[in-house]
């Protein structure tokens, strides 16, 4: 993989970098925005340092959200500009297009050292298009502007989309520090995991997370399973699961992991106990069942399971604890309530204090990791990529790491 390294002196170049800086935001009731976490603005900072002190001018690109190819307020990237200035402690300039005059007026004024960064990327249809000749032209907008690509946007590099593949290929290209950092932690779990080696999945939906699921089934001393997911799981093992999330048709791929599971010794660690709640609200009546017999709750057939109950907390933080490698990703219930979120924060607080190597992976987890007060280096690592680097266990070339070799 080409490092930022094997493009030479940056000095006055002016170098376009591929961040993701797709945060989570909050509008008031004023309108006024803010960032919730911001993580990823955080985790690029080390290339944009870098970059300004070898004096290039730096271009930033990235996307937030998944607008339509059309502008829409709602995605743009102005507060992050302004969350990357009082970061950075400079200047940053905000475009409020990606192509066309002002973003290269804009461009053509950076001074040596200076950082813009232009609008959504996917306000542009060329971006996250299908048909090759639209993002590649889209592509070729964006490299007009530069001297030469850094690719830092972990998180996107499972994508291929103009930003992330196309451009690479117009520009002398290469990875930033973050990807550099990210491929390194990541590598040590598939290459050389230290055993016992176990994974939490959670997040609500099987169906995303099928491919590492088969693939970790042949990985790893121990799986376990918390979340929306957890539904299917136990309905493939014939319990009934009320009104809780539920893939049906997934159901035969879930028995098969399960017998996979047992004819290779791997141990898929299902919740004992759920807390199941009258409806979908942060103050909804909630009883800790038994998760075979989660109908027996007072909600009957209507209560539907929105967090991993204590007993199972704890049992997954005893594995946890006495795991060599642990990688997470997805939170356990809906820790964004209360009332929902002891199961996450249990498995959060045991990664922590585990001896044992940890990384978080992803967007949502890390959120989830904040959002309950856990500091960043209270794990091993915390990946910026919640899809990226689940695609990347699994296994998948990703294209965007793909055009830099
Ligand atoms: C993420 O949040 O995982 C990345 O920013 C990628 O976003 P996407 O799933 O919308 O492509």
């Amino acid at each position: 993989m080409r490092t930022l390294d094997s493009l030479g002196p940056l000095g006055s170049k002016t170098v376009i970098v591929r961040c993701d800086l797709n945060v989570p935001l909050a509008t008031d009731a004023n309108g006024v925005k803010t960032i919730t976490d911001d993580g990823r603005i955080r985790a690029s900072l080390t290339t944009i340092r870098e970059l300004r002190e070898a004096g290039a001018r730096i271009v930033l690109i990235s996307h937030l959200g998944r607008p339509k190819g059309e502008p829409d307020e709602q995605y743009s990237l102005r507060p992050v500009a302004a969350r990357m200035a009082d970061l950075l402690g400079t200047a940053v300039g905000f475009v409020d297009e990606t192509v066309g005059e002002a973003a290269s007026a804009a461009v053509a004024e950076l001074a040596d050292g200076d950082v813009v960064l232009l609008e959504n990327l996917r306000f542009n249809p060329g971006e996250t298009s299908k048909d090759e000749a639209e993002r590649q032209a889209f592509a070729a907008q964006l490299a007009a502007f530069g001297d030469a690509f850094v690719s830092d946007g972990f998180g996107v590099v499972h994508r291929k989309q103009a930003s992330v593949y196309d451009l690479a290929k117009l520009l002398p290209s290469a990875a930033g520090r973050l990807v550099t950092a990210e491929l390194e932690v990541l590598e040590r779990l598939t290459e050389k995991a230290e055993r016992p080696y176990s994974v939490v999945l959670g997040g609500s939906k099987v169906s995303d997370k099928l491919g590492v699921i088969a693939h970790l089934i042949e990985r790893v001393d121990t799986l376990l399973i918390g979340g929306g997911m957890v539904f299917t799981f136990l309905a493939a093992q014939g319990h009934a699961v009320g009104a809780s999330l539920l893939e049906e048709d997934q159901l035969d791929t879930v028995r098969g992991y399960l017998k996979t599971a047992t004819e290779r010794g791997v141990r898929i660690v299902l919740p004992t106990d759920i807390v199941v709640a009258e409806a979908f609200a942060a103050d909804a009546a909630h009883e800790i069942v038994r998760a075979d017999a989660i109908e027996a709750s007072t909600f009957g057939a209507a209560g539907l399971g929105l967090d991993i109950g204590p007993e199972s907390a704890a049992a997954f933080a005893e594995v946890i604890g006495s795991s060599a490698t642990v990688f997470w990703n997805g939170p356990m219930g809906v820790f964004e309530m209360a009332a929902f979120a002891d199961g996450t924060r249990t498995v959060a607080r045991a990664l922590t204090e585990t001896a044992g190597f940890t990384v978080v992976g992803g967007g949502d987890s890390a959120a989830a990791v904040r959002a309950l007060g856990f500091a960043d280096e209270d794990f091993g690592h915390i990946s910026t990529g919640g899809g990226a680097s689940l695609e990347f266990l699994e296994g998948k070339s990703l294209p965007g790491l793909e055009v830099l070799v």
